[in-house]
């Protein structure tokens, strides 16, 4: 599976270092190429001579490197660009937190940045420091980033402790590899040349200038799927109200505010090849908006509301042939059977059923479990919001 591929192979300064030299040698049995970046104090546990014997390649450890010929300071970019696949292993503590700060002080922090492959991070050290919360937040950080991550296994550490930070073995890296490159291959067709409009987080239905009535979605699902569908080769834009997210980078970004203006940016866009409605959009707003803000001894103790238009409904009843129209349901009780009833009153083609139920899922959390229902199927997926959409996305258009 890895015949003609390309792979770099990120070595950092842990005692695991010696086993990066059979892990390269697996990459190549399996027909891949492999060119390897050190950092500095990897090259205190390896000699660079090791792994450039063992590749057939100069080790790159440095931005700047010895030779002085014009291009060479740029060779962090020419690498990024040409591998199929990143793998840092071992991956220290040090290392993490670098990439999670973006820093780029040696060769392979700077291709990290460079790189437009799929990065895999193998954290591997020692007692404590895998447990420790900073180490812990930055795995969260680097996995919201999109790398993938191998988790360290427990066993018998170099300090003589027992515990949870050794470097997996050659195959069982070798097998995550595999399984990037195939998806990559996967990933680089599903969607391309199709154009996907989605919709995330809430909306905001001003009473005055300070008050407004709204729901606690933070984008983090709609941002998921934008991010998906644009890995999927999609040409992808983006419509939230607001949020505290970065947006997707290749990903078009345009901020509403309210479901009015949310209805007239999606009209905008409505010719899109699929669209996915995971906007939470307020069903109804205030009648009369004051541009003061209403004191207290004025205010009077009903709010008169009216509906906001169901822009999914609209989209049903002027779809186009072809075109996949799916919808997400927030339900609190009977998740199937409303649910069901959505996706056929509004004339869509999918609806990812999502239960305020469960501790895991729902507003604000990373995590999500939901039910997809349509073309007579109902399946459950569970993950982090990311693995989540990049499954949907899967199973709709891998038919
Ligand atoms: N939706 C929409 N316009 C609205 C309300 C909802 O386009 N005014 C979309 C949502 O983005 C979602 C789907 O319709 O994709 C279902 O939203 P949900 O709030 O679960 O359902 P409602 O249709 O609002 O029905 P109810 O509030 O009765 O559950």
């Amino acid at each position: 599976m890895l015949s003609g591929k390309r792979i770099i192979l990120g070595v950092t300064g842990g005692i695991a270092a010696y086993k990066a030299a059979f892990l390269l040698r697996e990459f190549q049995k399996a027909g891949a190429e492999v060119r390897v970046t050190m950092t500095p104090s990897a090259t205190r546990f390896v000699g660079t001579e090791t792994f450039a014997s063992l590749s057939r390649h100069d080790v790159a450890v440095e931005v700047f490197p010895e030779s002085s010929s014009a291009d060479a300071w740029t060779r962090h970019i020419e690498w990024g660009e040409w591998a199929d696949l990143f793998v840092i292993a071992p991956c220290t503590a040090n290392t993490l937190g670098k990439i999670v700060h973006g820093f780029s002080d040696n060769m392979l922090t700077s291709t990290v940045l460079a790189a437009r492959c799929p990065i895999l991070i193998c954290p591997t050290m020692d007692g404590g420091m895998y447990q420790a919360p900073a180490t812990q937040q930055n795995l969260q950080k680097v996995a919201e980033f999109g790398y993938h991550i191998l988790e360290p296994e427990e066993g018998y550490l170099a300090s003589g402790l027992e515990g949870k930070g050794r470097l997996p073995g050659p195959q069982t890296i070798l097998k995550k590899a595999e399984t990037l490159i195939v998806s990559k291959k996967k990933e680089d067709k599903l969607l391309s040349g199709k154009s996907v409009l989605v919709t995330a987080g809430p909306t905001r239905e001003h009473i005055d200038p300070v008050r407004f009535i709204s729901n606690p979605s933070t984008g983090k699902m709609g941002f998921a799927m934008a991010e998906a569908a644009q890995r999927l080769g999609a040409d992808v834009t983006l419509i939230h109200g607001p949020v505290q997210l970065v947006p997707p980078s290749g990903v078009e970004t345009i901020e509403i505010e309210t479901a009015e203006q949310l209805y007239e940016k999606v009209r905008e866009y409505a010719t899109a090849d699929v669209v996915i409605m995971s906007a939470a959009v307020s069903d109804f707003a205030p009648t009369d908006y004051h541009h003061q803000k209403v004191k207290k001894d004025n205010a009077s103790s009903e709010i008169k509301l009216k509906s906001t238009p169901d822009i999914l409904s609209w989209l049903g009843g002027q779809r186009r042939n072809g075109q996949v129209l799916i919808g997400f349901a927030m339900e609190t009780e009977n998740l199937v059977e409303n649910a069901t009833r959505k996706l056929n009153e509004k004339n869509i083609d999918w609806i990812v059923a999502n239960s305020l139920s469960e501790n895991d899922s729902g507003f604000g959390v990373d995590t999500n479990t939901v039910l997809l229902l349509g073309n007579g199927e109902k399946q459950e997926i569970s993950g982090s919001k990311r693995e989540v959409a990049r499954i949907l996305l899967d199973k709709i258009f891998a038919h």
